[in-house]
């Protein structure tokens, strides 16, 4: 292994703590027997998912994340009041406005920080962990909760198999902190958007192009519209041309990693993705069978089952990668610090 450092500003940011939160009510794929088409061996077959976590009524994403930011700040043993930005990465935000970051601010108690959403999808993670590291490398903040955080069963039609069986509910967070001597860090990333997806993948109304109205809602335009095999096809290469461009501009392979940690779309896209990069199966964190899909929550969720799996190591080459709706794809390359 070679790895190649680029030259970058003194301050490097890394990833000092992890929390995640899923509400406690389960949907299991026998419960989906009994409201749509489906039976367990069809979704476990083409999806790796047995059961996924749903909030009951009146819990929005605001909760989710600020239980899983509790549980980041508690692991690393500091204060909220520490916290200096907050960046949500959601499209199931509580309300259109104000930013669920400042619904999160208010909720674990954090006077000294200021924040903001970020709509990307199933990329929303990475792209606000790049943002967040931004604000730490520039060395204008030393603490950045950086939160993934969905309830897609709020945009879930639960008549429709094709989408109903995939989403569930959940929250990571992380906390982003300059790192100490000797530590590396954040490495390097690269992400990608191509919006002539668009139309594979969306919700149609309540923007500002389809305001919300009795029309919007009778055609059920307020769902998660996906056209499945466009968005796998176009999962399955993207994810691991990106990853495959970060290693090798790196100078690394998949060999070198210890630790793949997918977004959690579709077992079978998680795989051929480990196997195009040569990343053997017991160094993929995959805890899609237990959350389903939960879009900006599954790579901090997943990075907590790689913790409490003791998969996961200080010092452990980490790749991160996602595809989703936009399209957006994102692979981030880092050295784990905890
Ligand atoms: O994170 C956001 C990004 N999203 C993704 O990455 C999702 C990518 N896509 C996928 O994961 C897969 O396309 C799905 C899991 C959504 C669907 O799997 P598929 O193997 O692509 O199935 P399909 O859509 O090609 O459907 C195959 C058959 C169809 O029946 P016919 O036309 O062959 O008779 C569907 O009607 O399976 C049928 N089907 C189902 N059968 C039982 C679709 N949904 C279901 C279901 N249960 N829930």
């Amino acid at each position: 292994m070679s790895l190649t450092l680029k030259p970058r500003n003194p301050v490097r940011a890394k990833i000092s703590s992890v929390g995640s939160y899923v509400p406690p009510r389960l949907l299991t794929n026998a419960d989906l027997e009994k409201m749509v088409a489906t039976d367990d061996k069809w979704i476990t077959e083409r999806t790796g998912i047995r059961e996924r976590h749903l909030v009951d009524k009146g819990i929005g994403s605001s909760d989710l994340a600020a239980e899983a930011a509790k549980v980041c700040l508690a692991r690393r043993g500091i204060d909220a009041s520490e916290v200096e930005a907050i960046i949500v990465a959601t499209v199931t935000p509580d309300m259109a406005f104000p930013a669920t970051a400042c619904l999160v601010q208010n909720k674990i108690g954090a006077p000294h920080a200021w924040g903001f959403d970020l709509s990307a999808a199933c990329s929303g993670f990475p792209y606000a962990l790049q943002v967040g590291a931004k604000l730490v490398e520039s060395g204008a903040h030393k603490k950045v909760l950086v939160i993934g955080a969905d309830v897609m069963s709020s945009i879930i039609d639960y008549t429709d198999r094709a989408t109903c069986i995939i989403f569930g509910d959940g929250a990571g967070a992380v906390l982003l902190e300059p790192c100490e001597e000797g530590e590396i860090g954040l490495i390097d990333y690269h992400h990608e958007i191509d919006g002539s997806g668009a139309p594979s993948l969306n919700m149609p109304a309540g923007g500002s192009l389809l305001p919300a109205s009795h029309a919007t809602v009778d055609a059920k335009q307020h769902f998660v519209h996906q056209d499945g095999q466009a968005v796998y096809k176009f999962a399955v290469r993207k994810m691991s041309e990106i990853a495959e461009t970060l290693l090798t501009r790196n100078g690394i392979t998949g060999a070198d990693l210890g630790c793949f940690i997918p977004h959690q779309a579709n077992k079978r896209i998680i795989l051929s993705t480990a196997e195009r990069l040569g990343v053997e199966e017991s160094r993929v964190i995959i805890n899609i069978d237990r959350y389903g899909n939960t879009t900006a929550g599954t790579i901090p969720l997943a990075m907590n089952t790689a913790l409490d799996e003791h998969r996961i190591k200080k010092g452990d080459l980490v790749l991160l990668a996602s595809v989703g709706a936009g399209f957006t794809a994102a692979t981030t390359l880092l050295r784990w610090e905890i």
